[in-house]
């Protein structure tokens, strides 16, 4: 595949989040965020005990990662605001940080210079430590009124060149890792899950966070559509992202665990988007844990979006799981489901270095076309899709399993958009290797190699050239 066999004004871009590539943790006047408390308390839950503190050094490198999204013939690039940079204490009350407001205007007139449209997410996964400690973020209805004037103060001052704002990025992984398995910062779950849980309770917090993050992500929208939108012609959404899900067997039972499963991480989102209530196979499961929208809140939620971002990665089998009477029951037991990467025995497809990453590139056409057909077709943009390879510590730059990801998947992308899907754009995750969360550096999804051991020199990998091939086809006219 390359650029002309997708739709004219298909978008082609990388994506990248602040505390992943940043750096900076403690310059520039930027506040401390969750994980940076995360990752300098408790070490032993990163594998290799390492941070974000200097991550890829993007902060002061900024312009040679431009430089590489323009070498690479990229028409956007996804990055994210650090809302710690831009207020250190989480509030607006709380003062502004100048230093933060430059550093993004610099990022994001670098992109408009090199021809690179910015695509900004406000909120991944880096809540400002002040609110964990003042109300536990996002645990708290509180939350929703911050964010959304932390996303006024970014409507504001970048509204004028940012036309593609994303409210947050996978709010299932949130409730799931922060508050279900206590993996991710601020680390919270029951004991029974995890002993080094730092407090939680992993068969209410899910729900609670993910709910206090759909009524945030609503806030937002409407002081953009409110006070923004009409002036600055720009379009908002979120990012959520699944697996596909695919039957263990063919009975009925099975069949009806995959929608389930669907249910737990899709539509848990999906169906308060799209019709301002939760999907019935949630309500029916976990009971009076899952909180419910007042008839305000549903109508605030419903419709918030005029695109829906995609983070697709990788599929998985469902077999019914009879629901264990788990006491007390967790997120993860709520859906009564068992998932599994092979089938009699034989891998749904390829292993890479991530545990929870098989590949299996039918599984973003399939998730594509339900989210056409479940949900009344809608903008879709493919946020984020990669693959990551172990760090060996040396230089490597032919990633073989890469290039073969992404010419695989997007072969299948193209059938989505052939069979009718509105997909608008799509961004490869990684442009640089960077912090992997829990992984650390231990796992590097780039298409850009960082050489964190020689001064973060960056080199570009084969799937880097494969996309800068790709890229080009069509440019001979464009360019004239
Ligand atoms: C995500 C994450 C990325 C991860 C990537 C690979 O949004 O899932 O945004 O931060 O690095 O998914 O695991």
């Amino acid at each position: 595949v390359n650029r002309c066999n997708f739709p004219k004004g298909f978008v082609f871009g990388t994506a990248t989040a602040a505390y992943q590539i940043e750096g900076a943790a403690k310059e520039g006047g930027r506040g401390p965020s969750v994980w940076d408390t995360f990752t300098e308390k408790y070490p032993d839950k990163i594998k290799d005990h390492s941070s974000g503190a200097v991550a890829d050094d993007s902060y002061h490198r900024y312009k040679e990662d431009v430089a590489l999204l323009k070498d690479y013939g990229f028409d956007a690039y996804r990055f994210s605001i650090s809302w710690s940079r831009l207020l250190p204490t989480g509030r607006v009350e709380g003062g502004v940080n100048q230093e933060g407001i430059n550093y993004y205007n610099n990022v994001i007139n670098e992109l408009i210079a090199n021809g690179i449209q910015p695509f900004v997410t406000l909120y991944h996964w880096d809540a400002p430590q002040a609110l964990e400690d003042e109300y536990l973020s996002f645990l708290s209805p509180k939350i929703a009124d911050d964010f959304a004037k932390y996303a006024d103060l970014c409507f504001k001052t970048y509204g004028d060149r940012v036309k593609k704002w994303i409210t947050l990025n996978e709010p299932l992984t949130i409730a799931a890792n922060s508050y279900g398995s206590g993996g991710f910062a601020p680390g919270r779950c029951s004991k029974h899950v995890n002993p080094n849980c730092t407090g939680g309770d992993s068969s209410t917090e899910p729900y609670i966070s993910a709910h206090n993050m759909i009524l945030a992500h609503a806030a937002a929208v409407k002081v953009y559509r409110e006070k923004y939108q009409a002036s600055q012609k720009g379009e908002i959404g979120i990012t959520l992202n699944s697996n596909w899900f695919i039957s263990m067997t063919d009975s009925l039972a099975d069949r009806l665990a995959v929608a389930r499963a669907l249910a737990f991480n899709y539509d848990w989102f999906m169906e308060p988007l799209n019709f301002g209530t939760y999907p019935a196979d949630m309500v029916k499961n976990v009971g009076s844990r899952l909180p419910q929208f007042t008839q305000e809140q549903a109508a605030m939620v419903k419709g918030s979006f005029d695109f829906i971002g995609l983070n697709h990665y990788t599929s998985n089998y469902i077999a019914d799981a009879e629901c264990n009477k788990k006491d007390p029951p967790t997120y993860f037991s709520d859906s009564c489901v068992n998932g599994s990467f092979a089938r009699n025995g034989v891998n749904i497809g390829p292993t890479t270095v991530s545990s929870w990453l098989y590949i299996y590139p039918k599984g973003i056409e399939d998730l594509l076309l339900y989210t056409k057909y479940k949900y009344n077709d809608p903008v879709i943009y493919i946020t984020e899709n990669g693959v990551g390879e172990p760090n060996t510590g040396s230089v490597s730059l032919e990633d073989k399993q890469r290039v073969d990801y992404y010419s695989r998947y997007l072969l299948f992308v193209r059938r989505a958009i052939k069979i009718g899907a509105n997909i608008k754009g799509y961004f490869a995750w990684s442009l640089l290797d960077n912090f992997e969360w829990a992984d650390g550096y231990s796992i590097r999804f780039g298409i850009t190699f960082v050489d964190y051991k020689d001064g973060m020199k960056r080199y570009p990998k084969n799937s880097a050239k494969m996309f800068k091939e790709m890229l080009a086809c069509g440019s001979e006219s464009r360019g004239q």
